[in-house]
C-alpha cells in the first residue's frame, strides 16, 4: 500500500517524521509530494497512491480521475471545501477529515485578533480590555468550544449559538446558549465566527445581522471567508464606524476593506489559524492512524463523505 503526502504547503519535517513512523509500522510505503507548482505533478504522483493525506491542496474531479488505486483522502485539519465530496464518492474513494487537532490553535488565534482590535492595532491610543465584555461563539464546534475555554480565563461572560449543538452541552460547559444567531449579534459586542462553509452559510453574515450588534462591536473570522458576505459588510462597515472587522482569512475585496476602514480592519496576509507546530504534527499523525484504521479494519469514523 502506498501512501502520499501531498502538500503545497508542506508539514514541518517533525510532522512528516510522525507520519512516516505510523505508515511504516503498518508495513505501507510513504511517498512525498511537496511544495508542487503544478497541478500535472499532483496529477502524476497520485497515480499509483492508495491513500493521501493533504492539507488545503485541491482534490477534484481530475485528481479522483488520474489516482485510479485511490481508497482514501485524509484532510490533516478540520475545513474539507478543498476536496469535491460528491466526485470522491463518485470515485468510490472515502474523504476523511481530522477534527479537534487543530482547535487550539486556531482559538487562540482568534484571541490575538480579539486582542488586537480591541488595544486598536496597537497605535498607541488607549484600548479597552476583553474582561466582562459579552463574548458570542457563532459555532459550537471543536474550535468554537475551545475558544468558550479561553474566553473564561479572560472573564468574559460567553453566549454561543449553534444551529445543530444541543444546548445541553453548552449549558454544561457553563455557556449560555441562544434560540438563534440574531439574539448571538444582538447581544453580544464580540462575536467569533466559527460556522463551516456551507451551503446554509455562505454569504450568511450579512448587513442585516452584523448591524444587530452594540455599539463598537467587534467581528472576527477565523472560519472561512465564503460566510461572510462581503458587499454587506463593506456597507455596514461604512455606515457604522464603530464596528471593526479582523479575519484569518482575507476577504476577496481585502484592498478596499483595507483603504475604506483603516484602524477597524485587520486580515493575516494569509491563513494562520492552524499554522503552529503543534497543529501541524497533531494533524499529520491524526490523518496518518486515520488512514492506518481505515485500510487494516475499515474505520470509517470521521468520514466526511457519502458512500
Ligand atoms: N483559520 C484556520 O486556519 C482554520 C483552521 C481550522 C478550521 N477553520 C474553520 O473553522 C471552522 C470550524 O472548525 P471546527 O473544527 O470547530 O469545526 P466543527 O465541525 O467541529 O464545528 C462546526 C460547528 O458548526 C456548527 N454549524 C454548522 N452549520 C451551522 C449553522 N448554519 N449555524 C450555526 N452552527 C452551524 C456545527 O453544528 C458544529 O458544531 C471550520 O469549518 C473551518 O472552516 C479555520
Amino acid at each position: 500500500m502506498k501512501v502520499l503526502i501531498a502538500t503545497e504547503k508542506p508539514f514541518a519535517k517533525i510532522a512528516v517524521d510522525g507520519i512516516r513512523k505510523e505508515i511504516e509500522a503498518a508495513g505501507y510505503e510513504l511517498a512525498l509530494l511537496e511544495k508542487y507548482t503544478d497541478k500535472a505533478q499532483l496529477l502524476d504522483a497520485v497515480k499509483d497512491a492508495n491513500a493521501i493525506i493533504i492539507r488545503s491542496d485541491i482534490i477534484d474531479n481530475e485528481v479522483l480521475d488520474a489516482a485510479k488505486e485511490l481508497k482514501i483522502v485524509v484532510r490533516a485539519g478540520a475545513g474539507y471545501d478543498n476536496v469535491d465530496l460528491e466526485a470522491a464518492t463518485a470515485h468510490g474513494v472515502c474523504v476523511m477529515n481530522t477534527p479537534g487537532q487543530n482547535s487550539n490553535a486556531v482559538a487562540e488565534l482568534a484571541f490575538g485578533l480579539m486582542i488586537m482590535a480591541v488595544r486598536n492595532f496597537y497605535d498607541g491610543k488607549s484600548g479597552t480590555e476583553l474582561m466582562g465584555k459579552k463574548l458570542g461563539i457563532h459555532a459550537y464546534g471543536n474550535v468554537g468550544r475551545n475558544v468558550a475555554r479561553i474566553a473564561k480565563g479572560i472573564g468574559m461572560e460567553i453566549y454561543a449559538y449553534d444551529a445543530y449543538c444541543p444546548k445541553e452541552a453548552m449549558e454544561a460547559d457553563g455557556i449560555i446558549p441562544v434560540n438563534t444567531a440574531e439574539e448571538l449579534y444582538e447581544k453580544c459586542n464580540v462575536v467569533s465566527l466559527h460556522i463551516p462553509a456551507t451551503a446554509e452559510t455562505k454569504n450568511s453574515i450579512n448587513y442585516e445581522l452584523v448591524n444587530r450588534m452594540p455599539k463598537n462591536g467587534l467581528l472576527v473570522n477565523t472560519a472561512r471567508k465564503e460566510v461572510i458576505n462581503e458587499a454587506d459588510l463593506l456597507r455596514l462597515m461604512h455606515d457604522r464606524p464603530d464596528l471593526k472587522y479582523v479575519t484569518d482569512i482575507m476577504p476577496v475585496h481585502h484592498a478596499e476593506f483595507a483603504e475604506q476602514c483603516p484602524g477597524r480592519y485587520f486580515s493575516t496576509p494569509k491563513k494562520m489559524g492552524a499554522q503552529t507546530a503543534e497543529a501541524n504534527i497533531n494533524a499529520g499523525i491524526a490523518a496518518a492512524k486515520q488512514i492506518v484504521g481505515f485500510l487494516k479494519d475499515g474505520c470509517e469514523r470521521f468520514r466526511v463523505n457519502k458512500k
